[in-house]
């Protein structure tokens, strides 16, 4: 994968006229298509103390997420990127595909560090994830939540 190219590919494809819900659309079939062994991809979206399911790919989910639980919930409450080389290992993991072994889970930002929701990238292989991907995924996440900040 070329992450620059693919920067600048999902930097044109999202219409800074676009609704929310059709930017966040968008970024998750570019993200499904572009990653290799990925089995879910897809946005939960900060309402109060919740996070509720946004456009994805993948199995159907679970809909809504306390801060504070799972992988998803904990990245939201220590506002921080959490990369999951084994989500049978993480305590209170929710496990929406049962095929899914590591987990990547990005805070979207607004202005003034204000919480939007989290980008969400689930692999069938475990250590799915490296450093390089990591990097990656922020520089994503960072470009879809400058596309939706002022909508949400
Ligand atoms: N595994 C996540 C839940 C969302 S699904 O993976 C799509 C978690 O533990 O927060």
């Amino acid at each position: 994968m070329n992450a620059k190219l693919a920067l600048k590919q999902l930097t044109e494809l999202l219409d800074p006229g676009d609704e929310a819900v059709t930017t966040l659309a968008n970024a998750s079939a570019f993200l499904n298509e572009l990653l290799e062994d990925v089995n879910w991809v897809g946005f939960y979206l900060l309402k109060g103390e919740t996070l509720y399911l946004g456009p994805f790919q993948g199995k159907p989910a679970c809909t809504n997420i306390e801060a504070g639980k799972g992988v998803c919930g904990t990245a939201i409450r220590e506002n921080r990127t959490l990369c999951v080389d084994n989500v049978h290992l993480f305590s209170g993991h929710i496990a929406c595909d049962g095929a899914s072994n590591s987990e990547i889970v990005i805070v979207l930002h607004g202005e003034h560090g204000r919480q939007l929701g989290v980008l969400d990238v689930d692999s069938p292989l475990f250590s799915r994830f490296s450093a390089q991907d990591e990097i990656f995924l922020v520089q994503a996440a960072e470009i879809i939540s400058r596309a939706i900040a002022q909508k949400l």
